[in-house]
Order: structure tokens, then C-alpha cells, then sequence
């Protein structure tokens, strides 16, 4: 990690503040670990307190191992920071008590990294959403609507990134089936919607803010061999995934954080916002992202979705659309 073909290895500032959502595991424990070796105050936010501890214990040994061998980047000086707060991203109130946690904090927040997500079989949350559309996709637009003002306010080289997937290009969008109904469920497929949601949210957020000084991007990981592929459902993802591994065309996990890293450190993406940054590379997202209707539709649908919670005060920051 951290070669020439991977991030750059800076140094970041003690007091620049990240949040990674699921940093407790895969792509997000990579990430999360990485950054605070270089040197950042990260936060990951984690539904289980036991598993984000026990990641944090992990964490600082390879730290330690890093710091042996001598690795160029890394901290010399100090301990890592990083931190856990709880957020259950299934749960609309959990998220809100996180957002709430967060602002009684005090803190900044430079870069904000909506990792965490899951595929999964038809089920539906608390709030009545199917579950891969509100942990994927809608709780973490309620958190960068929420924390928004927070990171406009923290100084320079603001950034949210959103961990998307190749996978939503092996769909569509459409308003009918947004979320899932038993006759047409298919898990892989509604993972993929959720994918392209995030992407969709993209472009409509930097065009209703626009950008404010806060760049939103998407990244797609590549194939990562993390716990995520161990929980899949069947299918022909699962096929390829299976493929791909037989031909070694996945990442370790240990190099899975290398396109979240990338995207949330590299200088070169600093006030760049509307990237779709695959495997380290520049890319075009597939058509049905970029219509604006869809995008429109989304966000209406989302905002029907997410009206308990959110106030005049937090929709007055996309006044300003052309
Ligand atoms: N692996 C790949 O090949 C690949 C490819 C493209 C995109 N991605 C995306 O990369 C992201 C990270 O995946 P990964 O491969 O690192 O998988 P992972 O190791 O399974 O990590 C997923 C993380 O999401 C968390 N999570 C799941 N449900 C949650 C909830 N309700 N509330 C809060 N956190 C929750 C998990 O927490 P627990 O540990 O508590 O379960 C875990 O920390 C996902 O968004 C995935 O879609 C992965």
C-alpha cells in the first residue's frame, strides 16, 4: 500500500478529522488504519461497539509492525487516533443520535467516507425501508445533509466520498421499483441500485450546493476480498466474484482501502467534485446516473423518505440551485 500504483503516502495533519462509516472491517478498516497511520484523526462509525474496539486494538498493532519496518508515510511520532462512535445505519433514529453525538462534539469534520454497506436478501427496517436502499444509500445521504454545514466549516480541502461499486452499471434506474417488492427482488440487483443511488446523489448534491467548497466523488474499489464476500447471497455476482478470485483479479484486502484512501487524501482531487474514480482512475458513471431527471427523481423520492428529520434550517443550504 501506498505505492506508486496506490495513494500517496502525506502527511496529514493531527487535527484533520475523517469519519469512516463501517471502518471496522474490509475496505473501511484498511482505510480508516492508513489514514490515521499518516497521521489523521479518524472516527468509525460502527453498529457494533465489540467488533470497532476490537478493530482499533488491530489497528494499532499493525501500526506498530508498520513503524518497524520502517515504512515511509507512517507516523514516527505519537499513537494513531482513532476513535469509535456508534451508528446502526438500519435505524433512521440511530442515525440521528450519531448526528446529534457528532455536533455535541465539537469537532470538525474535513472528510466525510460513507463506506459502510451490505448485499442482502429482501427486508425491510424499522422505518420501513428496504434494507439495502437505507444502509447503502439512505442514511448516508441523512448524514451528509446533516453534517454538511459542520464540514463547510472546517477549513480547507473539504471532501465526501461515497464508496460506490462497479455493480451499478449492471443495472437501471427505475422510480417504479425503487425499492424492492417480493415478486422482483433480486439481491444483487437491488445492491446495484443502491450503488447507482449513491452516484445519482452525487451529481445532484454538487449541483444544488454548488459545491460550497465541499467536493463529492465516488469511488468504485474494484473486487476486494473482504467479509462482504463471504456474507453474499447467490448469484451471478457471486459467480464472477468467484471467477475473478480463481484468476487472481481481486485485491487482498489488505490493498482493498487504496482507491477510499486515494480518493479521501490524494491532493490531486483537491475541489474536484462529479468524479466516478475506479480503481484509482477517472471514469464515466453509466448513462442512467447522469439524467438529470432520475437524479431529480430520486432526490424527491428521498426527501419524502427523510422529512421527519430533516428542517428548514438543513434544506436551506440547496437554495442556491441554477
Ligand atoms: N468488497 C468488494 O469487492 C466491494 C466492491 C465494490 C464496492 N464495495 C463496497 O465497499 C463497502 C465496504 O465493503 P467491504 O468490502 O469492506 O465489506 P465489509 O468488510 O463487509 O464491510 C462492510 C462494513 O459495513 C458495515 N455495516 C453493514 N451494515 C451496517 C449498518 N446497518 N450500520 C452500520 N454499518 C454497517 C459493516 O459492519 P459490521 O462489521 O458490523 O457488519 C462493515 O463495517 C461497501 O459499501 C461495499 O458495497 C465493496
Amino acid at each position: 500500500m501506498g505505492g506508486s500504483s496506490s495513494f500517496p503516502m502525506i502527511s496529514i495533519p493531527r487535527n484533520r478529522v475523517f469519519v469512516v462509516t463501517g471502518g471496522n472491517s474490509g475496505i473501511g478498516y484498511e482505510t480508516s488504519k492508513w489514514i490515521a497511520m499518516m497521521g489523521g484523526h479518524v472516527i468509525i462509525a460502527c453498529r457494533s461497539e465489540i467488533r470497532a474496539k476490537e478493530a482499533i486494538e488491530k489497528m494499532r498493532t499493525d501500526f506498530a509492525e508498520e513503524k518497524s519496518k520502517g515504512t515511509k508515510g507512517v507516523i514516527t511520532e505519537g499513537e494513531i487516533i482513532v476513535e469509535f462512535m456508534q451508528l446502526d445505519l438500519a435505524s433512521l433514529s440511530s442515525v440521528m443520535a450519531f448526528i446529534e453525538a457528532f455536533k455535541a462534539s465539537g469537532k470538525k469534520l474535513h472528510v466525510l467516507l460513507c463506506n459502510a454497506g451490505l448485499v442482502h436478501e429482501l427486508e425491510f427496517t424499522e422505518d420501513e425501508n428496504e434494507l439495502m436502499f437505507q444502509v447503502n444509500y439512505l442514511s448516508h445521504l441523512l448524514i451528509t445533509i446533516k453534517l454538511f454545514p459542520i464540514i463547510q466549516n472546517s477549513g480547507e480541502d473539504l471532501r465526501i466520498v461515497n464508496n460506490s461499486s462497479l455493480a451499478h452499471g449492471y443495472t437501471n434506474f427505475n422510480m417504479d421499483n425503487i425499492q424492492g417488492k417480493k415478486e422482483s427482488f433480486h439481491a444483487w440487483d437491488y445492491y446495484s441500485k443502491s450503488k447507482g443511488y449513491q452516484i445519482l446523489q452525487m451529481y445532484t448534491m454538487n449541483r444544488k450546493l454548488q459545491r460550497k467548497g465541499v467536493s463529492i466523488n465516488c469511488i468504485n474499489p474494484g473486487i476486494v476480498e473482504s467479509p462482504f464476500h463471504r456474507a453474499h447471497p447467490r448469484g451471478w455476482m457471486s459467480c464472477a466474484i468467484s471467477c475473478s478470485s480463481g484468476c487472481g483479479c481481486t485485491n487482498a484486502q489488505s490493498e482493498g482501502g487504496a482507491a477510499l484512501i486515494d480518493a479521501a487524501v490524494n491532493p490531486k482531487y483537491e475541489g474536484r467534485g462529479d468524479l466516478y474514480i475506479s480503481e484509482l482512475k477517472v471514469k464515466s458513471t453509466k448513462a442512467y446516473t447522469r439524467k438529470r431527471e432520475n437524479q431529480e427523481a430520486l432526490w424527491k423520492y428521498s426527501m419524502e423518505k427523510l422529512s421527519k428529520y430533516l428542517t428548514e434550517e438543513d434544506m436551506a443550504i440547496f437554495d442556491h440551485e441554477k
